[in-house]
């Protein structure tokens, strides 16, 4: 499928500013990511009044997609309001670079739009290549696929 026009997926994330939950810090904040397929899948933050339970956007759209089965991805977007373009916080690029680090991020804000690859937002992160794990163990899909339960 052919890649999402980049406009669009700003709109997508852009779109989830309403639904973004975020009382305490009033920063809202919308993603979109974009799958080799040409899939979209979005989130928003969610906050906690036990602050440190906040999920950020960029989480929700990795989580959302990966509940459909898709781990592959191309692009992310993260739209916020005001004038600077925010990067994803240390943690999203942690939790996006399980999937790859060949991504193009895009930071979205009224008044700038900045891009970034993740490998230079997360050089040298920890991987699965530091972990004595078969990365098909714990793979619902690989176990649905062989029939085992
Ligand atoms: N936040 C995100 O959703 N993504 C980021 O990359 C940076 C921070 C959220 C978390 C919290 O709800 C609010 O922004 C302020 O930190």
């Amino acid at each position: 499928m052919d890649p999402v026009p980049l406009d669009r997926l700003v709109a997508l994330a852009r779109e989830m500013l309403a639904y973004s939950y975020a009382p305490y810090s009033r920063f809202n904040v919308g993603a979109a990511l974009e799958t080799d397929t040409g899939e979209v899948f979005t989130g928003c933050n969610v906050e906690n009044a036990s602050y440190g339970l906040t999920i950020c956007a960029e989480q929700n759209a990795v989580a959302a997609a990966v509940s459909r089965g898709r781990r592959r991805f191309r692009r992310l977007v993260v739209v916020t309001r005001g004038q600077r373009a925010v990067a994803p916080c240390g943690r999203c690029r942690q939790v996006l670079a399980e999937f790859g680090t060949d991504l193009a991020v895009y930071g979205v804000a009224n008044g700038e739009k900045v891009h970034w690859q993740l490998r230079d937002l997360i050089p040298d992160h920890f991987g699965r290549e530091f972990l004595d794990a078969d990365p098909a163990d714990g793979d619902g899909a690989a176990r649905a696929r062989s029939g085992s339960r």
